[in-house]
């Protein structure tokens, strides 16, 4: 049984009961003790880190590659593949739920100069006031110092708009049914996924694309996917968290 936040009592109960089973025992301890031997690996490794935009890796053509690894970014492969997504779909305009340090918009404006970039974020300030009440483990991205960070003061700041609000009470009337690619990646709260792509399926133009972020992460959006598989064409990009709905 995995653990997650959401059934923590459940999970640890579990992990209590099956705690005097020699073969619970024996797995905790190879586990243990590989884990506690590539840490140490890993501290005393002599072998500098080659940067991931040293040119001989080519990583970085044809597409600006400006990942981070910081939890709550996307991926070097998921920053690879929503580039040639909206190379490859001639994406012109861009919603995305949930700017947090502004990755996937500063990415997006760095390397198609011409898509027009929406995102939506909540203030700080605002996570007491929301429609939906935010999950303790939410908190911690919506309580950052800055949203969008990552753009604030570079040139492509100016390409990108920045919308603050709950996404659950934003008033989106300006635009519905205007938008080539929505990306779904705000709370991670399954009544928030589910409340987002309700809007997120009003805001595509008639041949739009929704990507959402998370998938095989949180159980929540898991879930909601799964269920949402049941009604609508969805497809898992393999290696990366993303699932997408093509209506065209
Ligand atoms: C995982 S981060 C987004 C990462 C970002 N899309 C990227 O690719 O770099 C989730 C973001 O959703 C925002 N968020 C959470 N609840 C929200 C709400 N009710 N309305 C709008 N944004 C919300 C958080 O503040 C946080 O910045």
């Amino acid at each position: 049984m995995k653990i997650t936040r959401n059934n923590v009592w459940k999970g640890l109960r579990a992990l209590i009961g099956n705690a005097w089973r020699p073969s619970f025992l024996k797995a905790l301890t190879v586990h243990v003790l590989e884990y506690s031997a590539t840490a140490n690996l890993r501290r005393r490794s002599p072998v500098a880190s080659l940067p991931l935009t040293d040119p001989r890796l080519g990583l970085g053509t044809p597409f600006t590659l400006t990942y981070e690894a910081k939890k709550g970014n996307t991926s070097l492969l998921e920053e690879y593949v929503l580039l040639s997504l909206i190379r490859s779909c001639g994406v012109q305009s861009f919603f995305e739920f949930g700017t947090y340090l502004g990755q996937t918009s500063y990415l997006l404006a760095k390397n198609f100069p011409l898509l027009r970039i929406h995102t939506l974020d909540l203030p700080a300030s605002e996570v007491d006031k929301t429609s939906i009440p935010i999950s303790a483990g939410e908190r911690r991205y919506v309580e950052k110092p800055v949203i969008g960070a990552k753009f604030l003061g570079t040139p492509e700041q100016e390409r990108i708009t920045q919308l603050t609000g709950d996404s659950a009470t934003f008033d989106y009337s300006p635009f519905e049914q205007s938008m080539d690619c929505v990306f779904v990646d705000g709370c991670h709260d399954y009544d928030y996924v589910k409340n987002d792509t309700l809007h997120a399926r009003r805001l595509i133009k008639e041949k739009g694309m929704i990507l959402w972020h998370d998938y095989l992460t949180y159980e929540s959006v898991s879930r909601f996917l799964n269920e949402l598989g049941r009604e609508l064409p969805l497809y898992h990009v393999p290696g990366t968290s993303f699932v997408i709905f093509l209506r065209g």
